[in-house]
């Protein structure tokens, strides 16, 4: 099992290239299921999940062929021979849920596992088949898996009890092919969904106001092939700021859409990293210690709950006392232990954390427990005096396209290793 092992105290200098985004790229992908031709994606990231996404459409029919240095993927949906997603799968990647709305929509069934716990919270999916159900869809749990039905959707108010990104976009995939007009209501505003409402409209949809919290979908007969760049990757984008606010130094960020990052630089500034902002780079400038800042997330354009372990690190070494508040996931705290490993002192009171800033950390093993918390780790290994080795990487892997060397680049002392007791 890889782990990352880090030697901190280096200051970051120098350009990081920001990868496609994890969270645009596999509800795209997903898409592919609902064209009958082929779907031509680029700036998708080489992440772990776009693997594991691209291993279920092929086990649905759908080929594909990918350039991972390239960052592009064909998909080719024109012969779907199967409409189940399996347990093996989706188990180890909640996002497969992603499939359900596109396979009922176009083919009118769908068997697909339902997703069990997740280490940051419970995450049902009621608002997904709610929202089917709403649409026409007879929807049964068998065997622990949703089965839906339907023999073509239809259009319909859907309202959802909370705002809800991966259900907005499962919905949204839906009524593309329903008939007549959707209308979803409360829906998530997130950068990420009017990305696939863009891939859509480009394959054929008409979608008006993705990015607003009222989406109108007309439903057409069919979608057709067509070409898709993804959009920048916002949280890789915050992640590297909030490197560059805890370990000091001065990190260019290339191919970024900084409008998608509104709250995360505010937060920053006021941490007391300069930030300049061109169309698609953003340079984040930081002399001596970071200040502390109160944080609660938010759905977008709120704070992040994918940034809240990363600025948690900043405010670990930051001056002053920071409280961070996560509104999102009921158990988003996993990383805190693993940080007071390091010497950081937090004190955690249901969701809400009290962070007070220590002029250093020390260096420790500390263990990744998903995606987000490995990634404050490693930001707090960036700072910590000596040696830290973060295990259990493959989180990170799932969605950070090559963290490390982009890292080591510019200037950390970072590598990958293997230990004895894996070989
Ligand atoms: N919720 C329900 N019922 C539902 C759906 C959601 O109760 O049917 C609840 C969830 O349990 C949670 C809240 O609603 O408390 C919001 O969850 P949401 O559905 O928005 O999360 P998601 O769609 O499962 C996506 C991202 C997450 C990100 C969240 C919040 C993808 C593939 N995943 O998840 O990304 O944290 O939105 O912004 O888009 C990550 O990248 O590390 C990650 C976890």
């Amino acid at each position: 099992m890889d782990k990352l092992l880090i030697h901190g105290g280096r200051r970051l200098q120098g350009e990081v290239r920001i990868s496609g985004a994890k969270n645009a790229a596999l509800p795209i992908l997903c898409a592919g299921l609902l064209v009958p031709g082929t779907l031509e994606l680029s700036n998708v990231p080489q992440l772990h999940d776009v693997g594991t996404t691209l291993k279920l459409l092929d086990r649905m029919g759908v080929k594909s062929t990918r350039d991972a240095a390239a960052g592009t993927v064909t998909l080719d949906g024109s012969s779907v021979t199967s409409t189940e997603a399996a347990y093996d799968l989706v188990k180890t990647m909640r996002a497969s849920i992603l499939v359900l709305g596109p396979l009922v929509a176009r083919f009118g069934e769908a068997r697909v596992s339902l997703p069990g716990g997740c280490a940051i919270g419970q995450r049902p999916v009621d608002q997904h088949i709610k929202g089917l159900q709403a649409l026409g869809a007879r929807i049964d749990i068998e065997h622990g898996y949703v089965v839906a039905r339907a023999s073509r959707l239809k259009g319909t108010r859907i309202v959802t009890d909370m705002v809800t990104v991966t259900g907005t976009e499962n919905l949204m995939m839906a009524a593309t092919l329903a008939e007549g007009e959707t209308v979803i209501e409360n829906a998530a505003r997130e950068p990420e969904v009017v990305d696939l409402a863009r891939a859509l409209i480009a394959l054929g949809a008409r979608i008006h106001g993705a990015g607003t919290d009222r989406i109108v979908i007309e439903g057409v007969d069919a979608l057709h092939g067509g070409a898709y760049r993804v959009m920048s990757d916002r949280i890789e984008a915050g992640t590297f700021l909030c490197a560059v606010a805890a370990a000091g130094g001065d990190l260019r960020l290339t191919h970024c859409e900084p409008d998608t990052l509104d709250a995360t630089l505010d937060k920053l500034r006021e941490a007391g990293l300069r930030i300049e902002c061109g169309p698609d780079w953003i340079r984040g400038t930081m002399d001596g210690r970071p200040k502390s800042v109160n944080v609660r997330t938010a759905p977008y354009p709120g704070f992040a709950t994918d940034m809240q372990a990363q600025m948690m690190a900043v405010n670990c070494v930051a001056d002053g006392t920071g409280v961070i508040t996560e509104t999102i996931f009921e158990n988003r705290f996993m990383h805190v232990q693993e940080m007071r490993r390091l010497g950081a002192e937090i004190d955690t009171e249901g969701t809400t954390a009290v962070v007070r800033g220590k002029r250093g950390l020390s260096g420790a093993i500390v263990m990744a427990t998903d995606l987000r918390a490995s990634a404050g780790l490693v930001i707090a290994g960036l700072v910590a005096d000596g040696d830290t080795l973060v295990d259990r990487v493959y989180h990170l892997d799932r969605g950070y396209d090559r963290m490390e060397r982009k890292l080591a680049a510019v200037g950390a002392s970072i590598e990958r290793v293997r230990t004895v007791d894996d070989a």
